[in-house]
């Protein structure tokens, strides 16, 4: 039915309005036109195969985790200091020796080649080159050597420690002989998980999974044949997740490495402060992105008690729902050293390859700084808990 001129008159004002483009989802057709990271995003949602979006973009169960990670950062609001001079405002930030140009590193994500060919390779030298830390996965579908020679330098190996010991040395072993310093133990994935996102988007995909991941149901056999990490082991009757994994695990990988070990997963004072005394160097809050349980409980909600709970010196970081420069100010501001992004950067990986990685990095470190002037911090040791306060409501 043909719309009535007054009706007419009044979508096309709704259509042009402020409110109407604030509405609007952008799909950027070039790197440098997405806005936000949200933008990449969009671009992402279009461009990947409904399954493989669907891996990127679940939580489990509800998603419920998923969103709180996100909500968190609205309860917290800024209080910005004036009259400070910012003509210069430094994000800089060392961690364990390294010092990189943003605060911002790279969680480890899986199976990047999902995403675009060049997988953990484009990740990697848009890390190199924006200077940013990057943690590789176990599940990573590059090698880890041709990871490390992307980057530049060794990257951090992140641990699934799998059901067996023997293998947990074996890549152990390998990160080491790779030149790996930073060891981060995943710890919040003890036995599976229900992704129901992912499940549901999978439905919508057209294609035959068989093609490229071989027949039969996409099971741990499937999964080991295309991850480098394994090559050569044998993987027979074998998780990749680690059931049986205890504080007494951590202290056998602390004796069996040089390397720093950092625990990738912890979410309460009591766990930080048992980290503390089994002498480990640092921790990532993270409830894995709302993939792991469905606690319905914010990675920045946890941040405050495992800062206390892990006390002075412990390095703490944190991931979940970081999209924006102020979502790391306020991070910061509650006792993290650091933080990660997971998601975003995979929006730019599968938007764009290596230049929309590099956009999602840009994008957020940019933010951060125009945060920290306006709040009147020029360095993130400036940034203190009372540059935030959580909202009564
Ligand atoms: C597609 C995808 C794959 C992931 N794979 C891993 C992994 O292999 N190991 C791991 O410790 N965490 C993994 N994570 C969790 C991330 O390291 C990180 O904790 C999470 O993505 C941070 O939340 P964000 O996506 O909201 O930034 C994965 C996350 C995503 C989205």
């Amino acid at each position: 039915m043909p719309l009535n001129p007054a009706r007419r008159k009044f979508f096309s004002y709704l259509a042009a309005s402020p409110f109407a483009l604030h509405a609007q989802e952008f799909f950027p057709q070039k790197p440098q036109e997405a806005v936000n990271v949200f933008d990449l995003e969009s671009a992402a949602r279009k461009k990947l195969p409904p399954a493989h979006f669907g891996y990127l973009t679940t939580g489990v169960e509800d998603d419920a985790t998923l969103r709180a990670n996100r909500d968190a950062f609205s309860r917290y609001q800024l209080r910005p200091r004036r009259l400070i001079d910012v003509s210069k405002v430094s994000t800089e930030v060392e961690l364990f020796g390294t010092r990189f140009t943003s605060p911002v590193l790279l969680s480890p994500t899986g199976s990047n080649k999902a995403f675009h060919e060049d997988g953990e390779l484009a990740v990697a030298r848009a890390a190199a080159s924006r200077n940013t830390g990057q943690i590789l996965s176990t599940s990573t579908t590059v090698s880890l050597e041709q990871v490390n020679e992307a980057y530049g330098a060794p990257v951090w190996y992140q641990l699934y420690a799998t059901s067996s010991w023997a293998i947990t040395e074996k890549l152990v072993k390998r990160a080491e002989a790779a030149g790996c310093k930073i060891l981060v133990l995943t710890v919040d994935v003890p036995a599976g998980r229900k992704t129901e996102t992912e499940v549901r988007f999978k439905r919508l995909d057209t294609r035959t999974c068989g093609a490229c991941h071989g027949e039969g149901p996409i099971g741990m056999a499937a999964y080991f044949r295309r991850k480098p990490m394994f090559d050569g082991i044998d993987t027979a009757g074998i998780s990749l997740f680690a059931p049986a994994l205890t504080w007494e695990s951590v202290r056998r990988l602390k004796q069996f490495t040089s390397m720093k070990l950092v625990l990738k997963g912890i979410v309460t004072r009591e766990d930080a402060q048992l980290a503390r005394e089994h002498g480990v160097d640092g921790i990532i809050v993270s409830n894995h992105g709302g993939r792991a349980e469905e606690s319905g409980r914010a990675s920045l909600e946890c941040l405050p008690e495992v800062v206390a709970g892990a006390g002075l010196g412990m390095t703490i970081l944190m991931d979940g729902g970081i999209r924006r420069g102020g979502d790391a100010f306020k991070a910061i501001a509650l006792g993290a050293r650091a933080v990660c992004i997971g998601r975003p950067y995979l929006w730019g990986l599968g938007a764009f390859g290596q230049p929309g990685v590099e956009t999602a990095i840009d994008l957020i470190r940019t933010e951060l700084d125009l945060v920290m002037k306006q709040c009147g911090t020029r360095t993130l040791g400036e940034i203190k808990p009372s540059h935030v306060q959580r909202s009564i409501l």
